[in-house]
């Protein structure tokens, strides 16, 4: 019997992966502990609510009571937990500090007291910064530009010190921009399908030639289920399907999914810091475990943008909830 906590279960790829999990290994037990930020729905583990190996707890991966309480009864830990949006980093730093950084450092601290078996980090390939040609392979140096990959850079360099100086059984892995099911409706492909579907124009950023290499999120899962089983302690694996898009092809597709044309695009100022290109290199896990990704990009794509046309109620859901939680944390004349 394996015991593990994941954190921010509830958010777009936690999610898939405790389904995943749940599905795959019917002796394992998966306590969730998620904040339910705006990013975070618990509805969109519904289907698995009921599960007795699965346990969701509400509450913050920086509570240290709480985290010590949970973390005493996990083999391992899963940290999904994050703000995880470029554009508020942008805006307004302070929280990916709190999260990202001194969450994953209570995380750690408690890792190391409690002896755990395993602690997988789900990092970003945005940590490596911008490429203009070739891929990021794990030993291309860190060089973020934007608060959001700063803050999950210092969050793996964190990662490796406790590996390093106490020896925690540490792995990190970096993946590529995931698209699928249930992802927040303020990442490039949710975001422009719900503005299609309001009959809005879609916002690019720039000239929308910048590139993203993309992996059907299910991938993503079945990777970080591999790099935890089987992966080699204190190390890092990068995890992509090679697609490469400009968000202008992107954006085509979809619009000709949806019926619409080139009329419904507005250019519009670019995003600050703005990383031009990311290509992932998954050699190492392809040879190193064996695993690649099982969905093509068609296969993919097609079934997101299905999900999506099928599930407005959902998205309808997850953006009223923002509105509310914006609505009791604004300051009234104070
Ligand atoms: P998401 O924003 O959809 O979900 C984040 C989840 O974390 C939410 O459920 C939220 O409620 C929870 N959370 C936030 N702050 C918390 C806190 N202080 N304590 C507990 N829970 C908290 O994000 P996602 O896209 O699913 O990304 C998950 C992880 O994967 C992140 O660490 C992100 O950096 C990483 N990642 C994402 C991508 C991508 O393309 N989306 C790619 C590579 C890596
Ligand atoms: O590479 C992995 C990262 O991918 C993850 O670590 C992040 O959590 C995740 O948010 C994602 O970051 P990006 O910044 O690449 O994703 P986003 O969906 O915000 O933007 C994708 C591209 O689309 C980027 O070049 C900016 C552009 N864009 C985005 C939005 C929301 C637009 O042109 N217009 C938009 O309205």
């Amino acid at each position: 019997m394996t015991s593990i906590l994941v954190t921010g279960g509830a958010g777009f790829i936690g999610s898939c992966f405790i389904r995943y999990m749940l599905k795959k290994y019917c002796d394992y037990k998966i306590i969730n502990l998620d904040a339910l930020t705006y990013a975070g729905n618990i509805e969109n583990l519904d289907d698995v609510k009921n599960n007795p190996n699965y346990l969701f707890v509400k509450g913050d991966i920086c509570d240290k009571n709480l985290v010590k309480e949970i973390i005493s009864k996990v083999d391992c830990v899963v940290n999904f937990a994050a703000e995880s949006h470029v554009d508020n980093s942008i805006k307004n730093s302070k929280l990916f500090i709190k999260t990202n950084i001194d969450g994953t450092f209570n995380l750690l601290e408690l890792a190391k007291e409690f002896k755990i078996e395993r602690y997988l980090q789900v990092s970003t390939d945005e940590v490596y910064g911008s490429l203009d040609s070739g891929y990021f392979y794990e030993t291309t140096p860190l060089a973020p530009n934007n608060p959001y990959s700063a803050s999950k850079a210092s969050a793996d360099l964190l990662v490796r010190a406790y590996y390093k100086t106490y020896k925690l059984p540490a792995l990190i892995t970096r993946c590529s921009n995931n698209y699928g099911p249930y992802q927040y409706p303020e990442k490039l492909i949710p975001f422009f399908i719900s503005k299609l579907l309001k009959d809005e124009k879609i916002p690019i950023y720039g000239d929308g030639l910048n590139v993203r290499d993309w992996i059907y999120v299910y991938d993503h899962c079945e990777a970080l289920d591999m790099v935890l089983h089987k992966g080699k302690i204190g190390e890092v694996y990068n995890i992509g399907a090679h697609n490469e898009k400009t968000n202008l092809e992107i954006a085509h597709l979809i619009l000709t999914s949806m019926g619409k044309d080139e009329k419904s695009i507005e250019f519009v100022e670019d995003r600050l810091g703005h990383d031009r290109r990311y290509a992932v290199s998954g050699d190492k896990i392809m040879k190193e475990l064996n695993w690649k990704p099982s969905f093509s990009f068609d296969e993919g794509i097609k079934n997101t943008i299905d999900w999506y046309l099928s599930n407005q109620e959902w998205i309808e859901k997850v953006e009223n909830k923002r509105q509310v939680l914006y609505n009791e944390n604004s300051c009234n004349g104070c």
